[in-house]
């Protein structure tokens, strides 16, 4: 959970007064999820619920209309505290270590997953792992997702995503910082044509390993996909950005939202960008109302690259 605490003027070693306390189902599954109910879609979500905080987060999925089938643990889930300084305009955040996750509440998470996920099923893994989860948990999950016929995507960072891109997910969004993780000759930014043609060039070996589609995000400056057949670079509609953090999560939402009602990789693109403007343009993470979406649609443009696997070995290759 976030609970946002604003204060006219925050004194760092003082006591403070919060004008407003406001608490959220927070975390990025809840951005994630949030999002794909507000664009009509059936979203269940896993994870570890425990405590009060977690009573409080199951009732906000009642409320949402998301399925719950998070796993019960012992432990209690974190609150994250956002103070906001209204004067200065800026926050300070603080983040709970969060509870320690036992190996039977591990192992009924993965039960509860195989036994729910279906053929044609998106599975969104998303964020970094609870403390006592082995790193390589969302590797054991894509390839049990892909044994029953659906396809992972997945927004992780480090060892964790290195671990997951090993296996062969269906798709990795990441941004470019997190992507260096797993291609450590990627620039680290993009303001030049090398420095794209080079990103692409490390996003086509990723392709090349056995990911489908790899989508890196870049901030302002929109994002760059390939997949075996294209390779396209997306604007981000501008907005007055308040707070891009979560942008990276609606995203991924409105992309999966779009692609799983058979959109084409374009337009899918698009609208995730669209949606992910409109979060960055408010304070608190959220997708904007559907005409606000349109018009950042309208306003996102594509560029077409050469997809020219050419070197990379993919050419002919099929999953
Ligand atoms: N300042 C901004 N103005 C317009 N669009 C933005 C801005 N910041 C982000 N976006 C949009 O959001 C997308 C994702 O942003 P970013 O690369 O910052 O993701 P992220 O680092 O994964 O974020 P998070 O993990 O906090 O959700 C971008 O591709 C872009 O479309
Ligand atoms: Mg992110």
């Amino acid at each position: 959970m976030d609970r946002t605490e604003e204060i006219e003027y925050f004194r760092p070693h003082q006591v403070n007064r919060a004008l407003v306390s406001t608490p959220r189902a927070g975390g990025k599954s809840f951005i994630v999820a949030r999002a794909l109910r507000r664009l009509g879609q059936d979203v269940t979500l896993y994870g570890f619920l425990g405590g009060p905080t977690g009573q409080y987060l199951r009732a906000e999925c009642a409320k949402l209309g998301i399925r719950d089938r998070h796993t019960t643990i012992e432990g209690e889930t974190r609150i994250n505290t956002v103070l906001v300084d209204r004067h200065a305009g800026l926050a300070t955040v603080i983040n709970e270590p969060g509870p320690e996750i036992s190996k039977t509440e591990a192992e009924s998470l993965r039960r509860a997953l195989d036994e729910h996920i279906e053929a044609g099923d998106i599975l969104v893994l998303s964020g970094s792992l609870p403390r006592g989860i082995p790193l390589d948990t969302y590797a054991g999950l894509i390839t049990s997702a892909r044994q029953r016929g659906a396809r992972a995507i997945v927004d992780a960072e480090g060892e964790v995503l290195v671990s997951a891109v090993s296996v062969g997910p269906w798709a990795v969004k990441c941004n470019l910082q997190e992507f260096r993780a797993i291609a450590p000759d990627a620039p680290e930014e993009v303001t030049t044509e090398a420095a794209r043609q080079q990103l692409f060039d490390c996003m086509r070996v990723i392709v090349a390993a056995g990911v489908q589609l790899v989508i890196v995000t870049l901030g302002a400056n929109g994002l760059l996909a390939v997949s075996r057949t294209e390779a396209l670079e997306v604007s981000a509609p501008s907005v007055v950005a308040k707070n891009p953090t979560g942008s990276g999560d609606t995203f991924l939402a409105a992309f999966v939202a779009a692609y799983s009602n058979a959109s084409s990789l374009e337009y899918a693109l698009k609208f995730g960008a669209a949606a992910a403007s409109a979060n960055a343009a408010v304070l608190v993470p959220d997708i904007g109302p559907s005409p606000q979406l349109d018009t950042l649609v309208a306003g996102t443009t594509v560029i077409r690259h050469e997809p020219d696997f050419a070197d990379s070995g993919v050419a002919g290759t099929d999953r």
